[in-house]
């Protein structure tokens, strides 16, 4: 929730210093209430913000001395907040691509020269800065006024006594990411806003308002403000607190007002309890928002002035019912969101945020996890804003560094220290429904600070202390974490994939459930490859690109089908957050070596739809048009070859036509006829028996029951007779656990006397964490028993099968099912270029179509901007997709052109990209090559400077594009 200085809103252009005379707010309350108000209002001071994001100058590297006010910084670099210094590279095609091969890692310093109006003088001055990677030291004309240890973290540096009035001063921070542990890709510097507020020595304190709705009912609804003011005088002040409240039209619907004494060199906390008649609500579907303006006087003086927007809405966490937002279950179509944005880095830009949300929007989604630390502030005023609900995180794994240096200081001081800021900051939200203390912190508590139940209550307890109204929770990886009282201290939990809360379920029946991450889906936009994989995690090695026709997902997670399932039979959850919306720099499962940037999301890092996007859209927005074919339909290698053609809708059936001829219609929910499986319901015998895991158990078609060996020595063997000799082509055994720890042997026999091996397969290390429980063999025998001997058992796993079949041909694996009840699939198509059509129907009405054909050679480009007005703010952008057309203007779904940029006018380039994970080219050049046909180019406009901009874009053959803009 915007804790939000009234002033601001006078900062229309950033960087210009706003005053914040309360005058005319002031005198308007003043007319407005005169009967109310213990003071008119007549004399007018304030404090002042000024947007402090311009003229820093920037240099890396451990520069000693540069804190000092005449260290010469006139070689260095000229820069405008937010800053992330690693987005430029170059990247190193070497490094591992866990946080995203660029360089961030090292020292680097900012500074910037500063005036202060020798008027102030006895004012108080602060820096508000909203995330620093990581480290920083900030310094006051040479003196160290300041520093923070959590990258993530917003903080206040109190400049007052290092600072000279009518005098040139200067800030220095330096910021150090060597000791910052990370997971993905933490950007580097300055790369969130900065705020410079002078206040007067009685004000409001930072974070010092605290809303509160206690009662809501349709009719009336209680509002509770709690202001704390803080007094800088060494001697107590007589103060005043007069709370007006303004409804989501601007008209102020009440008010009330408080008088106290502030002890010297104090605080004291003011709190009033007003009520509002017909109370609007805030909602995901119409998000209401009041603001609480918090008026500070001493006798006739007002001193501050504070703005506190908040939404008065109810909702509930249950444990059978999932989540309620003013008294309607609300299923989350959530999305977890790292912080970066792609080409941009780390650097927060609200515009670059917005336009995420819209796309999510778009798809339906309702809900954002902060993934895995508190967000840029502005995130939580646009979901306030445009009403997505969210789950504020504050820490990643606090078990290993949460970014302190060895360990230091110890977790329950650094805890405290940083859920203290983390809440006071965002608890007036209405966006923020939950808090998490963390993600996936382990067990162990050896030399590492793994969770304890201790540690669980006192982290948990910080977070109440600031905010007693909302659930505190925390997401969950390892079931058997509930076998000890570690998670007593949590509302409820929220669980990382694979219905990994089952266990919780049973033991905390009372306590709600979040499926806190659902659906490490992979894929690569643009990307087919064919024949289609067998198991979810069969990528595409030889070309490290994930296939787009979403059927994989990394080893402990599942495809979005099985995640929409799950969603529709355990209702009691409240719903799913996929990992993860947007691609993100970093973490590049499954090919972390040779990527930069993720596979994981639902749109790619430029924000570009995956053809996920559609399946999503299709389910999560089951009123809302979507008709969406896959793949692309320029296949020339596969003339009379099979390209299997998948239609994404909110229809409940299509019937596709290729050029021009019914190849039939399909209906979600029916699935294609397969092959029996031979071993189905046959007689089983085997080595041995665990108790209750029958040798039959692997032929009775339900996963769910399984045979295991009677101990977890290596040569058990399970059998099967068919009855009688079959033509066997293909296996498909679903093993206990994964498949890489069997090593086994197949034979076959027809009399049991001539044994014939037909399959060798050994353990495997590969791979690292996770894998497959299934394994597929292609066979060509006739045979009328087969068995199994296991050779190699590894990780102490027993033998154990949960079903084995055997089949006359190849068939697909039941784990895909699934996705006939969700997307509409047209496994036989032969390919021959020419025109692909879908005709969509819902209870039996057409809802519409959709084309895709087959392109010729590139021939042209086409630009399309998001917006052509922009405020000449120097933090406003567009983004510009670029595309590849052939002469009859359809899209080249595998062109590569080089195109190369040229900006005429008040703006510059911020980043291009393409969303290709394994991209090494620079994010900050006036180029870029198209990846399956499409790029992204982002403009920034530049502050104050206002006009038309003309962007043309070139590429050698092509005919070029142009497209003009307008700052104003
Ligand atoms: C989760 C983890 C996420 C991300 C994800 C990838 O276990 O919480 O941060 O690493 O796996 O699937």
């Amino acid at each position: 929730m915007s804790t939000r200085r009234s002033i601001i809103v006078l900062a229309v252009v950033a960087g210009i210093l706003t005053l914040a005379y309360g005058c005319h707010r002031a005198t308007r309350v003043k007319e407005k209430t005169q009967e109310t108000l213990a003071q008119p209002s007549t004399v007018c001071v304030g404090r002042q913000v000024l947007n402090f994001n311009r003229d820093w100058k920037f240099a890396k590297g451990n520069l000693s001395g540069a804190e000092k006010p005449d260290f010469d910084d006139s070689a260095w670099q000229a820069v405008r907040l937010p800053h992330d210094w690693a987005i430029s590279g170059p990247f190193n095609p070497k490094e591992n691509g866990y946080a995203g091969k660029l360089p961030w890692r090292g020292v680097g310093w900012y500074r910037k020269t500063f005036t202060l109006d020798k008027a102030n003088e006895g004012k108080r001055v602060y820096f508000d800065f909203d995330g620093v990677m990581a480290f920083p030291k900030v310094y006051v004309n040479g003196q160290l006024a300041g520093e923070w240890d959590y990258g993530y973290m917003s903080f206040r540096v109190d400049a007052t006594e290092y600072v000279k009035f009518g005098e040139t001063n200067v800030i220095a921070v330096r910021v150090d990411t060597r000791q910052h542990g990370t997971r993905w890709y933490p950007g580097a510097g300055i790369y969130r806003k900065v705020t410079q507020t002078i206040c007067e020595p009685v004000h409001v304190a930072h974070w010092g308002i605290y809303v509160t709705t206690p009662d809501v009912g349709d009719k009336e609804a209680t509002v509770c403000v709690r202001s704390t003011i803080e007094n800088h005088l060494d001697t107590e002040s007589k103060v005043t607190v007069d709370i007006v409240l303004t409804g989501p039209d601007g008209q102020e619907v009440t008010m009330g007002g408080k008088a106290d004494t502030v002890p010297a060199l104090g605080s004291q906390e003011f709190d009033l309890s007003l009520k509002v008649t017909n109370p609007q609500r805030w909602d995901i579907t119409s998000p209401k928002l009041y603001t609480a303006k918090t008026i500070v006087r001493m006798g006739d003086k007002v001193v501050d002035i504070e703005s506190t927007t908040f939404g008065i809405r109810t909702f509930e966490l249950t444990a059978n019912d999932g989540f309620h937002l003013n008294g309607r279950r609300v299923q989350f179509y959530g999305v977890n969101l790292h912080h970066d944005h792609g080409p941009l880095g780390a650097a927060f830009y609200t515009r670059a945020m917005e336009r995420q949300l819209e796309i999510m929007r778009d798809m339906g989604v309702n809900a954002i996890r902060t993934s895995h630390n508190p967000p840029a502030s502005g995130l939580l005023d646009l979901c306030d804003r445009m009403g997505f609900v969210v789950w504020d995180e504050c820490f990643d794994k606090w078990d290993g560094t949460a970014d302190r240096v060895n360990g230091k200081p110890p977790l329950e001081e650094y805890g405290e220290k940083q859920i203290r800021n983390f809440v006071l900051r965002d608890r007036n939200h209405p966006c923020i429904i939950v808090w998490s203390i963390g993600n996936e912190i382990n067990n162990q508590q050896y030399d590492r600070e793994g969770k304890s139940p201790q540690r669980v209550k006192f982290m948990s307890d910080f977070v109440r202390r600031y905010d007693p109204t909302r659930p505190v929770g925390m997401a969950c990886h390892i079931p058997n974490t509930v076998d000890e009282p570690i998670l007593d201290a949590l509302d409820f939990t929220g669980w990382n994939y694979m219905r990994r809360y089952a266990r919780y379920r049973e033991r905390y029946p009372e306590k709600a459930i979040i499926y806190s991450e659902s659906a490490s889906a992979l894929s690569t936009r643009g990307f087919y490859e064919l024949p289609l994989p067998d198991r979810k995690t069969d990528y595409s090695r030889q070309q490290h690109q994930v296939n787009s026709y979403d059927l994989n997902a990394a080893p402990w997670s599942d495809i979005a089908d099985s995640e929409f399932q799950l969603m529709e039979k355990d209702s009691f959850v409240a719903g799913e957050f996929v990992w993860t919306g947007f691609d993100y720099l970093g973490e590049p499962t499954p090919f972390t070596q040779q990527a930069r940037s993720s596979y994981f999301g639902i749109v790619d890092l430029c924000g570009i739809p995956k053809d996920r996007f559609y399946l999503y859209r299709s389910y999560w927005r089951p009123d809302t048009t979507t008709i969406h074919i896959l793949p692309h339909w320029n296949w020339p290698d596969r003339v009379g070859q099979n390209v299997p053609v998948f239609v994404y809708t909110n229809g409940d059936s299509a019937e596709l036509f290729l050029n021009g001829k019914s190849l039939g219609r399909r209906t979600k929910g029916q699935q294609p006829e397969k092959p029996a499986n031979f071993a189905h319901g046959k007689i089983a015998s085997t080595s041995s028996i665990e108790s209750g895991n029958a040798a039959a158990n692997a032929v009775d078609a339900d996963r769910d029951t399984r045979w295991c060996a009677a101990d977890g020595t290596t040569d058990q063997w399970w059998q099967v007779d068919l009855g009688e000799a079959r033509s066997i082509k293909y296996l498909a055994i679903d093993f206990e656990r994964e498949e890489k720890n069997y090593g086994y042997r197949i034979k076959t026999s027809i009399d049991t006397v001539a044994w014939q091996t037909i399959v060798t397969k050994p353990t495997s290390r590969q791979p690292r964490w996770g894998g497959p429980t299934q394994q597929f063999h292609e066979a060509d025998t006739k045979a009328r028993y087969l068995r199994i001997e296991f050779t190699d058992l590894q990780d102490g796993v027993w033998a154990s099968i949960r079903e084995f079949g055997v089949y006359p041909e190849k068939v697909e694996s039941d784990y895909y099912a699934v996705t006939y009840k969700y997307r509409l699939r047209f496994n036989d198509v032969v390919y021959e270029p020419g025109e692909l059509k879908a005709v969509a129907y819902k209870d039996g009405k057409e809802i519409g179509k959709a084309i895709m054909r087959t392109a010729d050679e590139p021939a042209a480009i086409r630009l399309t901007p998001d917006r052509t007005e922009l405020q000449a703010t120097g933090e406003d952008l567009c983004y510009i997709l670029v595309e590849a057309l052939d002469d009859k203007g359809t899209l080249c779904p595998l062109a590569e052109n080089m195109v190369r940029f040229k900006v005429d006018g008040p703006a510059e380039i911020a980043g291009v990209g393409n969303g290709n994970p394994l991209s090494i080219e620079p994010f900050q050049a006036d180029y870029r090559k198209l990846f399956y046909g499409k790029a992204m180019l982002i403009l920034r406009t530049v502050e104050g400077k206002t006009g038309q901009v003309k962007i043309t874009a070139e590429s050698d053959g092509l005919k070029s594009a142009e497209v003009t803009l307008q700052c104003r």
